[in-house]
């Protein structure tokens, strides 16, 4: 009777899973037909419309055949302010939206779900203001600390990357939209972002600069890619043989298509056969006036293909991958998801963002959390305390639909039995001085307060301080040394001298050097920029309604000399005359460098506190093959609940080519209530014991010892072991 049973379940199962399988294979089988269909319909003028931008964010479509245009819009944490044709905002749109927190407060959070949060209300929001694709995610790698648009992107880590970005992409694509992931690749400076010619080894790109692309394509299937404005071994990235045409489409096999940076083409026939698909933004070199037909996937390629000098079949590949995305998210015969827009769900998931995101630095003799009944007075100091930031940083800017300052968030929570009193302390206006009154001003404020938050650090330039060099953070412009601008050290050193118990929280897209008052100061937050609800967020962590997990993705290095980039490497490159840029750091970026030449960082890579103690045991490694389990356990042994970030890192005894000291290659976030254990498995498979030989041109395995390495933090080490494979 239980086999007669079984085997009908089982018939029954393999039944429903061949139709499943069959419907799917005839599905791609009718949308490969459909897409062949409408390009044997289209005339060589209407795909020549399609593979270039008709405004300044769309691309064309051929209203007969029923192909829209497309819409795109930036950016990679908020769906921009509308833009007219020539380029200037559209003030009058109901355009203000949820302002989520930047990429690198993302990854501080080393939560893969919240990455698919993010994504999801990205796209919904794109959704609803009629966008087919939303410009992010951006992850170049955050190689040095002065690159101005580090706050947009991720990690120095190419793994942390590639485990955030599916998340964030699979949550954007879930929602009818396209993901386009930028920039593509080793854009990781806007110092001359637009010349500069980067040349790093084989081994460098494969295992620093590739592998987030790489997942983004193999594992989140992202439907769009965006090419870079620079150079890459001598040829443009957005129109590079060897990044696109080899790499991207034949090795990944990716199906989507790649568009260009905006008036990042420099020629018809080298983008049209190294795999550019779609050209955009060249009318930014034709304003105010521009004319899409001199694209130069305009006329021009019109005229060489009616000439014969280039081949039609190339062109139809390129529209058949636009059309592949236009069938993936329903504008061809699907039904457009409608999204939501500022919703409450919206702006909850940007304040767990932040929550999680905030990195807890320092914090001596647990000054933190605040506590209420022993304080009466809070001052808080510093422009970014009450610093609306959202339209600060270039193309990722965001009018968003309302944005809680640290201030506003100190006084939400402080109530009315906690006075709250705010002092500027220091103006934004670069290579200025310090502001003497100001400083008096807000040491007479710190001076009869009970505690001082002080919220300083780096700031947003505005797109229009691109031009009066107010910048910072921001796009188009690198930050000139990692000192803190606008004289803050002097007036923070004034401060602790005047209150001793001064917090500092700092906003930022990272290391900023805090050498002359770090030793005075009892707390450090690192506050990123955290989005519309970053005030309330670090709010909750100063006075321990929420307990800080958020860990550094990227490490803060003392000085910049202290930096690979400038140790070994070149930055900025030569950009006065050759334009190179030599990438002599190689794999050695991050904390990959610090570990292996024993440069002391300020806070490591991987480092941040809870108001929690986290005990680590029991770590048993299980070989199958070259697949090794890690199982060990975590406890938490303080009072209040918290999260973990536990990271695995391996290390290769004896490398047959020299190897960092250290690898991240698996990590868990583990939420434990006071007194709780979990056990916990990380499973490698062989990659994570692979490096990339570019003397073979391959990745290899040595037989080897492997040390595994599980911490807290990249020089927080808590438990190893060695395996043999
Ligand atoms: C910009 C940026 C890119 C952005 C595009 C459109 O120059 O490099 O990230 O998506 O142009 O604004």
């Amino acid at each position: 009777m239980n086999t007669k049973r079984i085997s009908k379940s089982l018939l029954f199962f393999i039944i429903i899973m061949c139709s499943y399988f069959k419907i799917s294979a005839q599905m791609k089988f009718d949308t490969t037909a459909k897409i062949q269909a409408l390009v044997k319909q289209l005339t060589t003028e209407e795909k020549v419309k399609m593979v270039h931008a008709s405004s300044s964010f769309t691309s064309g479509g051929v209203a007969r055949l029923g192909i829209p245009e497309i819409v795109t819009s930036d950016g990679p944490h908020g769906v921009r302010p509308e833009f007219g044709r020539d380029w200037n905002l559209d003030n009058n749109s109901l355009d203000s939206g949820t302002y989520l927190p930047t990429g690198n407060c993302l990854a501080a959070t080393w939560n893969p779900q919240l990455g698919y949060a993010f994504g999801a209300v990205l796209g919904s929001e794109a959704r609803f203001r009629g966008k087919n694709i939303i410009l992010g995610p951006g992850i170049n790698i955050i190689r040095s600390p002065l690159n101005g648009r580090n706050f947009e992107y991720q990690s120095e880590d190419p793994f942390l990357v590639s485990k955030m970005v599916v998340g964030y992409i699979k949550g954007v694509q879930d929602q009818g939209v396209s993901a386009c992931v930028k920039h593509y690749a080793a854009n990781n400076q806007e110092s001359k972002r637009f010349t500069i010619n980067v040349q790093m080894s084989e081994r460098a790109l494969r295992e620093i600069y590739l592998p987030g692309f790489k997942a983004a394509v193999e594992v989140a299937k992202v439907n769009t890619v965006m090419g870079s404005y620079n150079k890459f071994r001598g040829q443009w990235a957005s129109q590079n043989n060897y990044l696109l045409n080899q790499i991207l489409k034949k090795e990944w096999n990716f199906k989507g298509f790649v568009m260009s940076d905006w008036d990042a083409v420099h020629n018809t026939e080298e983008a049209y056969w190294n795999g550019l698909d779609l050209e955009m933004g060249t009318d930014l070199r034709m304003l105010p006036n521009p004319d899409y037909n001199k694209f130069y996937y305009g006329d021009k390629l019109l005229a060489l293909i009616k000439a014969g000098k280039l081949s039609e079949y190339i062109l139809d590949d390129k529209v058949s991958r636009i059309l592949y995305v236009m069938f993936k998210t329903g504008m061809i015969d699907g039904k457009l998801k409608t999204g939501d827009y500022n919703t409450k769900a919206h702006q909850q998931t940007a304040a767990t963002i932040a929550e999680e995101g905030i990195v807890l630095l320092k914090n001596e003799n647990n000054i933190l959390p605040l506590n209420r009944n022993n304080i009466k007075t809070i001052a808080v100091i510093g422009f970014n305390a009450a610093r609306k930031q959202s339209m600060g940083g270039g193309s990722s800017q965001v009018r968003a639909f309302y944005e809680i300052t640290p201030l506003d968030g100190i006084k939400n929570i402080a109530g009315n039995n906690i006075k709250v009193e705010y002092a500027q302390g220091y103006e934004i206006q670069r290579g200025g001085g310090a502001n003497q009154q100001m400083i008096d001003e807000a040491v007479a404020l710190a001076k009869r307060s009970d505690i001082v938050v002080y919220v300083g650090g780096s700031t947003h330039g505005y797109r229009y301080d691109l031009w009066n060099d107010n910048a910072y953070d921001a796009e188009a412009v690198d930050k000139p040394n990692m000192d803190m601008p606008f004289g803050q050290d002097e007036l923070l050193d004034q401060l602790l001298k005047a209150n001793p118990k001064t917090v500092v929280a700092l906003m930022g897209g990272g290391a900023i050097d805090m050498t002359k008052w770090i030793s005075k100061t009892p707390a450090i937050l690192q506050n990123w920029y955290a989005g519309m609800e970053g005030g309330n967020a670090l709010a909750r962590i100063l006075f321990g309604t929420v307990n800080p997990s958020g860990k550094l993705p990227m490490t803060f290095p003392k000085k910049l000399e202290d930096n690979p980039s400038y140790a070994l490497g070149e930055y900025p490159g030569d950009t006065a005359k050759s334009l190179i840029v030599n990438y002599h750091d190689d794999i050695y970026v991050g904390y990959r460098y610090y570990d292996t030449y024993k440069v002391t960082p300020q806070f490591a890579f991987g480092h941040g506190l809870s108001y929690t103690n986290f005990e680590y045991s029991n770590l048993k490694l299980a070989a199958v093959g070259q697949n090794v389990t890690a199982t060990f356990m975590v406890k938490n042994t303080g009072k209040v609940a918290g999260a973990e970030i536990a990271q695995l890192y391996v290390h290769e005894q004896n490398a047959v080519l020299p190897r960092p000291e250290k690898e991240l290659k698996g990590f868990d976030k583990i939420k434990l209530a006071p007194g709780e254990q979990k056990t916990i498995s990380i499973k490698l498979d062989e990659n994570a014991f692979k490096y990339f030989d570019d003397l073979k041109n391959e990745w290899v395995m040595d037989k080897a010892a492997f040390d595994i390495l599980l911490g807290g933090a990249s020089d927080d080490i808590k438990l190893r072991s060695t395996i043999k494979l």
